[in-house]
């Protein structure tokens, strides 16, 4: 498995994000849509990016009832994305039901579930959310269930990926973000490593969005995250 570089590209435009993507003349990175760029531009975005030859990873993160799921899935792979989401929390059988949409729909998408959001702390976890499991054994077992479902990996922490290659070998993917170099700030971000150490955990991609989108030259950040985890 080839590690890489995700940049999310979390903009409010679809002329900014087209903007972002006209910096870069020598690589072709790997870009993820999320709910911001989408909400606001819509399919198309994906369409435009798409057409410039990028991979994409869709991040919507879908959650609701295994039949809503299903059937927004089944629009979704219209789009032949590269990688696209649910949350784990959604259960068993709504992951199942996103999967089924793909596979009809003949997606070869890598499907994930989110684990818990890199912004969560084990504090929040217990004392809000009322989830009584440590972090490690909440996204353990939400990894379990995933691959249960037949996704394909899942979104988590660095700090997590070999409690979730214990639970479900190494085949089974790691998409992190949570990532910052080690002269940036955190931002809303909780549970941070920096692409090196993602490296050294075994993440299989890295998804790095304000340290490369907020940089001073985006380029150069972005190379910097590939030599320190992908080389
Ligand atoms: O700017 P930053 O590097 O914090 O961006 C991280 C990106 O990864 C955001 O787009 C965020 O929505 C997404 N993400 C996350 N934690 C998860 C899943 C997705 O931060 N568990």
């Amino acid at each position: 498995m080839k590690r890489d570089v995700i940049i999310a590209c979390d903009f409010q435009t679809q002329e900014e994000l087209l903007s972002f993507l006209d910096l870069f003349h020598e690589e072709k990175p790997f870009v993820k849509i999320g709910m911001e760029a989408f909400y606001g531009s819509g399919p198309e975005i994906v369409r435009q990016v798409k057409s410039r030859g990028h991979r994409i990873f869709l991040d919507l993160k879908l959650h609701d009832i295994p039949n809503t799921v299903y059937r927004s899935m089944l629009r979704l792979a219209e789009l032949g994305v590269d990688m696209i989401n649910v949350h784990a929390a959604g259960t068993v059988e709504m992951m199942k039901a996103a999967k089924k949409a793909l596979d009809e729909k003949g997606s070869k998408a890598i499907l994930l579930a989110v684990t818990q959001l890199t912004s969560t702390s084990e504090d929040v976890m217990h004392q809000e959310l009322w989830i009584d499991h440590s972090m490690e054994d909440t996204v353990a077992h939400y990894a379990e269930n995933a691959k249960a479902a037949g996704c394909d990996g899942v979104v988590c922490s660095p700090l997590e990926v070999q409690v979730v290659n214990k639970a479900c070998g190494d085949g089974f993917y790691t998409v992190t973000p949570g990532i910052r170099f080690a002269d940036d700030a955190k931002g809303d971000q909780k549970r941070v490593t920096t692409p090196a150490k993602a490296k050294e955990l075994g993440s299989s991609f890295i998804v790095v969005g304000r340290s490369i989108t907020g940089a001073a030259d985006p380029v150069e950040a972005y190379r910097r995250a590939c030599r320190e985890f992908a080389e």
